[in-house]
């Protein structure tokens, strides 16, 4: 069975100070022993969130990685950087990523491979930009996205794989995809998984929406079929609506 999943991307928010006084605020609730909870700090406080959250049930992500082993890329963290503080997951491919750091499906490819390669957990987003959906591109693209960095892939690799449907329209900008809108393109990618895979090992796969994700809008798309959990942004810089929407299943 997939596992529903709300992962806090802290993105580049919440210093010392900040971090401690949202764990504390997290760590003080009671989770719902059947949604796994995480957060993805900026990479210097990944060992203090480590600390912070030992002996809890939050888990601690990485906002992101490189796809060499080591080597000279100045300001950049390896996988086995990640594994040494006890990081077990990562985020790749965020839409910032792609579009401020040219990440593009070829490169993260890469990344996949060294993230798996390494035994990491990947949240993988993808997601379609306001004009691709406008020209009504939108499935080709979470396709190709899919594809190009997925689906080379060994099934044996997709116990370590998430997915997270970030449409780029809906991220910060307080539109939301509808829910309808999310379980489209949900059911659309589990068909892809299927097709590439196997019926199974898309059942199993969980698949987060992302973008604008609120305490007033969790519940109804997390009740979508297909959508197994979110990516949140803004909303999980607040402890508070964070946790609502960890509750909101
Ligand atoms: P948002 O960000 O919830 O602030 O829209 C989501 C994300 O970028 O993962």
């Amino acid at each position: 069975m997939r596992k529903q999943i709300v992962a806090g991307n802290w993105k580049m928010n919440n210093d010392t100070l900040e971090t401690a006084a949202l764990l504390d605020a997290l760590n003080a609730a009671a989770l719902p022993e059947d949604v796994r909870v995480m957060v993805a700090p900026a990479f210097t406080q990944l060992t203090q969130a480590k600390t912070l959250t030992e002996n809890t049930a939050i888990e601690v992500a990485a906002q992101n990685m490189n796809a060499a082993a080591s080597g000279a890329y100045t300001g950049e963290i390896s996988a086995k950087m990640l594994l040494g503080i006890d990081i077990q997951t990562v985020i790749l491919g965020h839409s910032e990523r792609r579009a401020y750091y040219n990440e593009t499906d070829a490169s993260l490819a890469e990344k996949v491979t060294t993230a798996i390669e390494n035994g990491l957990e990947i949240i993988f987003c993808f997601g379609e930009e306001l004009q691709e959906r406008k020209d009504n591109v939108h499935f080709d693209v979470i396709e190709r996205q899919l594809r190009v960095a997925l689906f080379d892939l060994p099934a044996s690799a997709w116990k370590n794989i998430i997915l997270a449907y970030e449409p780029v329209w809906a991220i910060g900008t307080g539109e939301t995809a509808s829910p309808e809108q999310a379980q489209e393109i949900h059911a659309f990618i589990r068909q892809l998984i299927a097709k590439q895979y196997d019926a199974a090992l898309a059942e199993n796969t969980s698949i987060l929406y992302g973008g604008s994700v609120k305490p007033n809008n969790a519940t109804e798309i997390f009740s979508m079929q297909d959508v197994d959990g979110g990516l949140i942004g803004g909303a999980a810089l607040n402890a508070d609506d964070f946790l609502k929407i960890v509750m909101a299943f």
